[in-house]
């Protein structure tokens, strides 16, 4: 079989593209932590507010012993709930995630949290948030009419200034 010469070069142009997606997925994957979403737990959208664990007294940030986190939210048309959030960096946080009604996605600029949130399902995402600053934690899949509203605030603080905020009480309320 004879292949023309100019369309073995287009080919291998082609091979060379589809090869350089893959070493960009594998490289955001190993080295930047960014991987498909995979936690696979059901939740019954409708009755969160009786959820032991996303009942509106539960949400937003819990310590462990071992100084790791979980910050639970729900989301809903339109808002993240809850509004405020203030995080330690260099942590491992866990994020929990429960809708309420439709698909929404939730996004932090700069970092690799960043999923679907699907009714009927818990997303989760594990981070460590490098630099401290405020970052807004936006809505990323179309949802409605208030789409572009949907976001709540995050404030990453230095470690200690976190534990000596949450000491006072005033990390997490709000
Ligand atoms: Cu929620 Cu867009």
């Amino acid at each position: 079989m004879h292949i023309h010469k100019l369309e073995k070069q287009w080919a291998a142009i082609a091979l060379m593209i589809a090869g350089l997606f893959v070493v960009v997925i594998l490289s955001s994957a190993l080295f930047h932590g960014i991987h498909a979403p995979s936690n696979v737990e059901a939740i019954d959208s409708a009755r969160l507010h009786l959820s032991a664990e996303f009942a509106e007294d539960k949400l937003g940030v819990q310590q462990h012993p071992d100084g790791s986190v979980t910050v639970r939210m729900v989301a809903g048309r339109y808002g993240f709930y809850p509004k405020n959030l203030v995080l330690p960096a260099e942590t491992n946080i866990t994020f929990r995630w429960v809708s309420l009604d439709v698909i929404h996605g939730v996004h932090i600029p700069m970092t690799n949290m960043s999923t679907m949130i699907v009714p009927g399902y818990v997303a989760q995402v594990k981070t460590l948030l490098h630099h401290t600053g405020d970052y807004p934690l936006l809505c990323n899949e179309y949802c409605g009419m208030g789409h572009a509203h949907m976001w709540s605030n995050v404030k990453v603080v230095g470690k200690a200034q976190w534990e000596a905020l949450n000491k006072q009480g005033g990390a997490n309320h709000g």
